[in-house]
């Protein structure tokens, strides 16, 4: 969840450190610090509450020196988002200097022993026990390495960590252990960096390695020492990012989000990119493990994952089931990893995680490792952690996404998905030839039927005005449409804080209808499909009752001119892919209104766009 920073060469920290914050400030934005060894040789902190904008008003960058240094973007676990409890923290002495991703499980235990041998804690954080750990561990040994060695087993849980002392001036130390999120070492011209993630690096090199659990790094501006836990040396693959650097502006958008939702036409081509050859209508995925005979006895998918991501499995178990033929269930990867499911090899877990950093996603995966399942995971990053433990991991190539609500990797999961559900169709002969090259078509035609729908917003922007000011929404839909329903309601409450709730809409009058009354606008994702019926029924129920209805359908019809107050219209496509275009209104409808309340739309209050901790 905290965004980890940490410099040494010969150009200036405190700059860098600044500057590279502001690019991993999507991960938590609670607090920013940055603590320097200055020219002085002094340790020198600046910290302050909120955002790194906040925090550069506090500073005159121009009077801090000192060529090493770390930095933190926090999304706090313990204590308030104030200045103290921000990082870096330090120990007595002031002398040792940390930033800490994860969370410390036994943090108590080692807080109040530390407190009974006299050290003296200033935050309320977990994080603290480290700096203090440290210097207690070099009060016995002066073994810089044993010492933080010795910390990174003794502190329990899944944390990642970037180290400075002050009688070590030309070295960083970093552990990782369990999954906290990413630490990425990149490999300078006499200068290295560590980070969370790729953004705050790829301005300075695209030479990196992936720190590994278990795996301590000493690092000076000239090399990177690898070692494992147990202070024996360890050699690691170095490997060339590619990305593109402008992926990381804003460009003409106002915001990351907008810019994201506009990338989606790209984006998905991409995705579908080299996979499918339309010359004879074959998905292919490069190295898929499984052989033929594995592919025709799965017995179960179980597809997992969490927020979006879970929504984006709840549509593609429909297409699973209906495609492959093999019973599939769904499961919010935080609850699955708890149950006493049985599984055996037969059993095909796929995981979806964008970021490759969820916890309770990666924990599920771990559990079940042992079960002798399959497990594929699709991530936008591929080298991730999820990546790891799954047998194959499958680059949905969404392109970075910065803003914390998702958008274009729903999209590109979502069509990853779908081409995995026809290719293991294929497989299995469970779906007809003439079929599969009738989707494909359809498919192809997403890109330009995505882009036609984003260059006319004015209809989202007139109901946005209109609907701004309500409090409490409702979102219906059914069949493939009802996880959209689920993450229309999501993406509104989260960058808009309007309370909303996606129902499946057959389920509105066991309940929620009690909550409909004029003040209540319900969205009816109503497409012309096979459940048009039941749905209209749906909508004439929410009529009688007063509601407001934004209906948004492929196509007009009278019974719904004369039931909504408002409609929005999509374009047709095959009823197996309209999710993929339903999730154009339900991010625009939440972007404008979320636009009209001057929300901070890339940034939302108390999120963050990786949750690497349960
Ligand atoms: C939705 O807009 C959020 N970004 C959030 O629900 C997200 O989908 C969830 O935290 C899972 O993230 P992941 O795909 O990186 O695992």
């Amino acid at each position: 969840m905290c965004g980890i920073i940490g410099y040494i060469g010969n150009n200036t920290a405190p700059k860098i450190l600044t500057e590279s914050l502001k690019k991993l400030e999507y991960r938590g934005y609670d607090s920013t610090g940055i603590a320097l060894l200055d020219n002085n040789s002094r340790l020198v902190i600046v910290k302050a509450s909120g955002t790194v904008n906040n925090f550069k008003k506090k500073l005159d960058l121009n009077k801090l020196t000192g060529k090493i240094g770390i930095g933190h973007t926090r999304w706090a676990t313990h204590g308030e988002p104030n200045n103290i409890n921000a990082h870096p923290h330090t120990d007595c002495n002031n002398k040792i200097s940390i930033v800490h991703n994860g969370i410390i499980e036994n943090h108590q235990e080692i807080r109040h022993s530390l407190e009974k041998s006299g050290h003296k804690f200033l935050s309320q954080t977990d994080s603290e026990c480290i700096s203090h750990l440290i210097e207690e561990y070099l009060n016995n040994n002066d073994d810089i390495e044993k010492a933080i060695r010795h910390t990174a087993n003794t502190i329990q849980g899944a944390n990642v960590v970037v180290i400075i002392h002050k009688e070590h001036p030309n070295k960083l130390f970093c552990f990782k252990v369990g999954s906290a999120g990413g630490l990425i070492i990149g490999n300078g011209n006499n200068e290295m960096f560590v980070s969370s993630d790729i953004p705050a690096i790829i301005p300075y090199t695209s030479t990196v390695t992936y720190l590994s659990t278990n795996e301590i790094a000493i690092i000076s501006s000239e090399k990177v020492e690898y070692k494992n836990l147990e202070g024996i040396s360890i050699t690691k693959k170095t490997n060339t990012i590619e990305i593109n650097r402008d992926s990381i502006s804003k460009g003409e958008f106002k915001h990351y989000m907008l810019k994201e939702i506009h990338d989606q036409p790209q984006a998905i081509t991409d995705t579908i990119g080299s996979r499918v050859s339309f010359t004879d209508n074959k998905i292919k995925f490069e190295k898929f493990p499984f052989t033929n005979q594995e592919i025709k006895e799965f017995s179960k998918i179980i597809l997992i994952g969490m927020g979006t991501s879970l929504h984006a499995c709840m549509v593609a178990k429909n297409w699973f089931e209906s495609i492959t033929r093999i019973p599939t269930e769904v499961d919010n990867s935080s609850e699955f990893r708890y149950r006493d499911i049985i599984l055996n090899e037969k059993s095909l877990i796929i995981s979806i995680s964008q970021s490759g950093e969820t916890a309770d996603t990666i924990a599920a995966m771990e559990k079940f490792k042992s079960s002798n399942s399959k497990q594929i995971t699709l991530s936008n990053s591929p080298k991730s952690q999820t990546s790891q433990i799954a047998d194959y991991t499958i680059d949905i190539r969404a392109g970075l996404e910065i803003g914390v609500a998702s958008t274009k990797t729903f999209m590109c999961s979502l069509t990853t998905l779908y081409l995995l559900s026809l290719f293991l169709g294929e497989k299995r002969n469970s779906l007809e030839k003439t079929k599969i090259t009738a989707q494909l078509s359809e498919l192809a035609k997403l890109p330009r039927i995505i882009s036609n729908m984003l260059d006319n917003q004015n209809q989202y922007k007139i109901i946005a005005k209109k609907y701004y000011p309500y409090s409490n929404f409702l979102y219906l839909g059914r069949g493939l449409n009802y996880p959209l329903a689920m993450e229309g309601a999501l993406k509104l409450k989260e960058i808009s804080y309007i309370h909303a709730e996606g129902y499946p809409a057959g389920e509105m009058k066991h309940g929620p209808i009690a909550l409909i009354d004029q003040n209540m606008p319900v969205v009816v994702l109503i497409p012309k499909d096979k459940m048009l019926d039941k749905m209209l029924i749906n909508l004439n129920e929410v009529k009688a009752r007063n509601g407001t209805i934004i209906a948004i359908t492929t196509e007009n019809t009278n019974y719904i001119e004369n039931l909504a107050n408002d409609i929005i219209f999509i374009p047709k496509t095959s009823d197996e892919l309209i999710p993929i275009i339903m999730s154009i209104p339900m991010q625009l409808i939440s972007y404008h209104i979320a636009l009209n309340k001057k929300c901070n739309i890339d940034m939302p209050r108390n999120l963050a766009k990786s949750v690497t901790v349960e």
